[in-house]
């Protein structure tokens, strides 16, 4: 039997298992649900197991499993390293949610869950993919799988995980399926993926919370101060204002800004989708641009005093920021951390004190569009699509991705095939059923050409 009638004549099957993964509310950031990560780990396992992976095992780490398994066919064969992630960002606010993020649901061609595309709905199209070429005797590389449970809050465990593990690891080539394409009948290749830095802030003014009458005006409210602060990191061009932010800052050519300007992109669709007048970035960059080749700074959550209903007169005694920084090839995460640290320590005002804390990074990556494995997947979705992908940058971060290349000396290919609106991370997530099957068709493509293109 062909891969595609296979796939064809079990499309059902394929769509309700994944169904049971999506189930799983595996939310690795709320300690709540840590019985429902380790539940989907064992889950992800089985169902590698029945696919036809061998020596299946959950791998125990300081934090949540990782899932290993694999089929080696022949050691003179080339290797491939499927990499995933089971876990999955938090669900709130889930009163957004037109059905629960937990009750996967097809509606007008998309699975609406949580983790449909991120990662879930594309970590399994491998294991169905291999499924596929195990029961049509089509397997021509063989393959080891490595799916996370951390990813989603910076996969702390990995590193050390692949550290110890570098026989075991040994491959060609690192596939992964976690980024997207530009449209479906525009399918493109991500190169580059932006690192990132985490900080959480804290700012303390008096040691209680005031009465906002009989003190207001004369002790600094940290809430109004935490503001001005988080203002002033960005400037009338918004250029970011932390002094050597822009030091490593790789110089993108003329080449290259030429050929993300020829990107199909429509900044009036785009605009509409958000329901937006316009965007907002940086001077002297595209959208294309703003979000593939140059750094950022986000506040992710500010909070701070009453919240609550009604009005409360009160100046609170502390207030707190969460703030992502997004970077690109050549900065580094910890010097950032560093540098941000310094400058916003440097700008408080004598009538506060400031503690920043670090929390996760990640470091910035551009993968080779000259390789064989990029060759491979370009080859593969020209099968698939019927058209040759575009090399893009993505704006998002997969720490692991030059963690692999330090550690494994290996490099990845980032074959991913959801879209931009699929709203990841946000109320209402989806997968295209479309880009569920196109996946599942397109890996064992990615594997013949692989096969073909090393011997
Ligand atoms: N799959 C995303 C990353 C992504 C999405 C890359 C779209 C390119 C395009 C991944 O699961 C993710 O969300 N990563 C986190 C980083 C992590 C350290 C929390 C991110 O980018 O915020
Ligand atoms: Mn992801
Ligand atoms: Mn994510």
């Amino acid at each position: 039997m062909s891969t595609l009638s296979y796939i064809e004549s079990n499309r059902e099957r394929f769509l309700e298992e994944l169904f049971q993964l999506l189930r799983i509310p595996s939310i690795s950031a709320d300690s709540a649900f840590a019985g429902d990560v380790r539940k989907c780990a064992e889950s992800v396992a089985e169902f590698l197991t029945k696919a036809g992976a061998e020596n299946v095992v959950l791998e125990e780490t300081a934090g949540y499993p990782i899932v290993y398994g694999e089929k080696i066919i022949d050691p003179s064969l080339p290797t491939v390293l499927v990499y995933g992630h089971y876990d999955v960002q938090p669900s709130v606010p889930n009163e957004l949610w037109h059905t629960p993020p937990f009750e996967p649901t097809i509606k007008d061609g998309k699975i609406y869950a949580r983790g449909a595309c991120d990662d879930k709905g594309q970590f399994f199209m491998h294991v169905k993919a291999f499924e596929t070429m195990m029961q049509t005797q089509s397997l021509t590389c063989n393959v080891k799988f490595m799916i996370e449970g951390e990813e989603e809050v910076g996969s702390s465990n990995l590193g050390t995980y692949c550290r110890n593990n570098k026989e075991k690891l040994k491959a060609d080539v690192i596939l992964i399926s976690d980024t997207g394409i530009l449209a479906n009948d525009i399918p493109s290749i991500d190169v580059g993926l932006r690192g990132l830095s985490y900080v959480e802030v804290e700012v303390t003014g008096p040691n209680i919370d005031l009465h906002s009458g009989v003190y207001g005006g004369a002790v600094a409210n940290p809430i109004n101060v935490l503001c001005t602060m988080i203002a002033s990191l960005h400037d009338e061009n918004r250029h970011i204002t932390i002094p050597g932010f822009y030091d490593d800052v790789l110089e993108v050519s003329v080449e290259d800004r030429d050929s993300l300007a020829r990107i199909p992109f429509d900044l009036e669709e785009y605009k509409k989708h958000l329901d937006i007048d316009d965007v907002l970035g940086e001077k002297g960059f595209s959208t294309i641009e703003r979000t593939g080749i140059r750094p950022t700074l986000d506040v992710n959550g500010i909070w701070g005093g009453y919240i609550g209903e009604g009005a409360k007169t009160v100046l609170p005694s502390k207030a707190f920021a969460k703030i992502s920084m997004r970077l690109v090839p050549n900065q580094s995460s910890d010097k950032i951390t560093e540098l941000f640290q310094k400058h916003f320590e440097s700008i408080a005002p004598a009538s506060v004190k400031v503690k920043v804390s670090p929390h996760h990074g990640g470091e910035p990556v551009l993968t080779p569009t000259n390789s064989v494995p990029f060759k491979a997947a370009s080859l593969a979705m020209l099968d698939t699509f019927g058209v040759e992908p575009i090399a893009t940058r993505g704006g998002g971060s997969i720490p692991i991705v030059a963690l692999f290349e330090k550690e494994l000396q290996t490099k990845t290919v980032l074959m991913g095939f959801g879209l931009d609106t699929d709203a990841i991370h946000s109320p209402n997530e989806h997968y295209g059923v479309f880009n569920y099957f196109k996946g599942i068709e397109t890996i064992p493509r990615f594997f013949h050409h692989f096969a073909e293109l090393n011997k």
